[in-house]
């Protein structure tokens, strides 16, 4: 595993996927009941922005100016994304005035921060350095427990909670080839034992990972709630990584409605060439069963046997 989340922390796909991850909360969030929150793919915990640029050999240019940099100082925030950046400077409260953010929280500190005490979160790292920064830096954290585990294995054994309510976030690093194949598989097991669950799966938009195979694989499942996909394209041309997405299963109510605006926004303020955009749209409208098709001999009362 050769993956190092420092270096992408705070980036265009980070602020895309913990704006919209917030919402999630928050819109679960509005039933009384708590929910567990499961990181699959958690990372550090949090990045020190100053170490963004410190490749193992040269200096790289950092990602973050271009993200949470360009939403630090500006006014005029739909709320989603107003909220979203409120919390990372929460996080930060010495530097909470300063022009530019210098650490950065990742996902399991973003929801961390919205937590209510009915709420509980598991945080799935397996890289071992990521995995004794996160157990360090939540140790003091009653309702957060932290498991050097299988993302996938967790999602298969984790639910359905005993809360019956969930939020998964599936957020791989997607170095292994069959990285897509590994999220659908364990989705399909998952879907089964829990359907209602809430299930959000980020995606890079990269020459070689794409969101129709991730597509794809969903629509092959037996079973596929509603699902909503939201796309951030910041530069069609570029020949790294010209956008993300966010797939959502089971969306809560009121979450379309207020991630709307903020996918807007970003896709002007994140644009970094011509063409950026952003949309939202129903990969299933509805709930989808697919019957198996049975094949075979017939069964019927000409095949049963003499009594
Ligand atoms: C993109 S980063 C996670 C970022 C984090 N979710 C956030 O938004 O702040 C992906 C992380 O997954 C870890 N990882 C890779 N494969 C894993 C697996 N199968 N199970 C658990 N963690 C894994 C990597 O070490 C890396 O820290």
């Amino acid at each position: 595993m050769n993956y190092r989340h420092h270096f992408h922390a705070g980036n265009f796909a980070d602020v895309m996927k913990h704006a919209l991850l917030l919402e999630l909360v928050r819109a679960l969030q509005r039933k009384p009941g708590g929910f567990l929150y499961l990181d699959t793919h958690a990372g550090a915990g949090s990045y020190d922005l100053a170490r963004a640029k410190q490749g193992a050999s040269a200096e790289r240019a950092p990602e973050h100016p271009d993200g949470i940099g360009r939403l630090w100082v500006n006014a005029g925030l739909p709320l989603a994304l107003h909220e979203y950046v409120a919390l990372v400077r929460r996080f930060d409260p010495r530097n909470e005035g300063a022009d530019a953010c210098r650490v950065y929280p990742g996902s399991p500190w973003l929801v961390q921060q919205l937590a209510r005490p009915q709420d509980r979160l598991a945080l799935c790292e397996r890289e071992p350095s990521a995995n004794l920064a996160l157990t360090r830096s939540f140790a003091q954290e009653r309702r957060v427990k932290v498991h050097a585990m299988d993302g996938y294995v967790a999602l298969r054994g984790m639910l359905p909670p005993p809360e019956r309510r969930a939020l998964a976030l599936i957020d791989p690093p997607y170095e292994a080839k069959d990285e897509i194949a590994q999220i659908v598989g364990a989705l399909r097991e998952a879907l089964v034992r829990f359907p209602t669950g809430v299930y959000a799966i980020w995606y890079p938009l990269t020459g070689r990972v794409g969101g129709a195979t991730l597509f794809d694989g969903l629509r092959s499942l037996p079973l596929l709630p509603p699902t909503l996909v939201a796309d951030l394209i910041v530069d069609p041309e570029s020949a790294r990584m010209s956008g993300c997405g966010l797939v959502v299963l089971n969306p809560p109510y009121g979450f379309e409605e207020a991630a709307e605006p903020a996918l807007r926004y970003l896709s002007r303020t994140l644009a970094q060439g011509r063409g950026s955009s952003a949309t939202l749209r129903w990969l299933a409208k509805v709930r989808r069963v697919v019957k198996p098709v049975v094949t075979g001999p017939k069964r019927g009362p000409a095949s049963r046997s003499p009594r």
